[in-house]
């Protein structure tokens, strides 16, 4: 593979005016240190450096790649414009499962929030990153079920239905053991008295992407109305403690 090759994804030809000056610049996208580190693509770092010149300069602001955000963006407009194919069509299924069974407004909103890390940010400590990502906009309840479901889907509890699931068998392996932490905040949680949320959580996190027809993230619309708190700046800019997560979402190629 030559080093063209290998930069071909993170080159970008920017569409600039007849009249500019550096027509024809290029933005290239440096991988994320979390996303590249250990998979060889952490080697991507000195090369593109060395390409910066008046034609080649670093993506900061929208992507042409990707649809652009809207000015306050609503919780749904990342569904909707920023996250995997996967990561929604599990929120939405396992959403719309509770809902039909009959579950309360606040856990069918803690399934749709559950893995939203996944969709566009971190997958490493999913339900941490999670969990904080929502704290400002819902009901400390709802966070912890979020934060805590990671921990617990290890863990079976037979007696609510639950067990250890197949499909972490085929992603981990048979011989996995979780880390301590995870076993410790498990054991937390089992006594918490919020531990069902949390538990209902895990129940409905089936992985059925094959099967599943589509589903219209709007029929969601008025639960997340009466349970997200939706900042009237928009998600990234409300100046809360986790406004950069949702910025980081909108532009998650900046350089900087
Ligand atoms: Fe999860
Ligand atoms: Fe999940």
């Amino acid at each position: 593979m030559t080093d063209d090759d290998r930069y071909e994804d993170y080159l970008i030809q920017e569409a600039l005016g007849d009249d500019y000056p550096q027509a024809g610049r290029q933005r290239m996208i440096m991988p994320h240190p979390i996303a590249s580190v250990g998979t060889g693509m952490e080697s991507l770092e000195m090369p593109l450096l060395a390409k910066m010149s008046p034609n080649a300069v670093f993506m900061m602001g929208d992507n042409p790649r990707l649809p652009r955000m809207p000015a306050k963006p609503h919780l749904l407009d990342f569904f909707r414009l920023r996250f995997g194919g996967i990561t929604i069509t599990h929120l939405l299924t396992s959403a719309k499962r509770a809902l039909e069974q009959g579950q309360d407004e606040k856990t069918v909103m803690a399934i749709l929030l559950h893995d939203i890390s996944n969709g566009c940010f971190v997958r490493a400590d999913h339900g941490y990153w999670g969990a904080q990502m929502i704290a400002p906009y819902v009901s400390d309840e709802i966070a912890w079920a979020v934060k805590y479901h990671q921990a617990l889907r290890y863990v079976a509890d037979e007696a609510n239905g639950y067990s250890y699931p197949e499909s972490y068998l085929k992603f981990f392996g048979h011989d996995y053991v979780p880390p301590n932490y995870i076993r410790k905040d498990a054991e937390e949680a089992r006594r918490h008295r919020w531990y069902m949320s949390s538990r209902l959580v895990t129940l409905y996190d089936v992985y059925f992407f094959e099967k599943s027809e589509p589903v219209d993230p709007n029929i969601f619309t008025d639960i997340i109305g009466r349970h997200f708190k939706q900042p009237e700046e928009g998600l990234g800019f409300d100046g809360s403690a986790v406004a950069h997560m949702w910025r980081t979402m909108i532009w998650p190629n900046n350089f900087l």
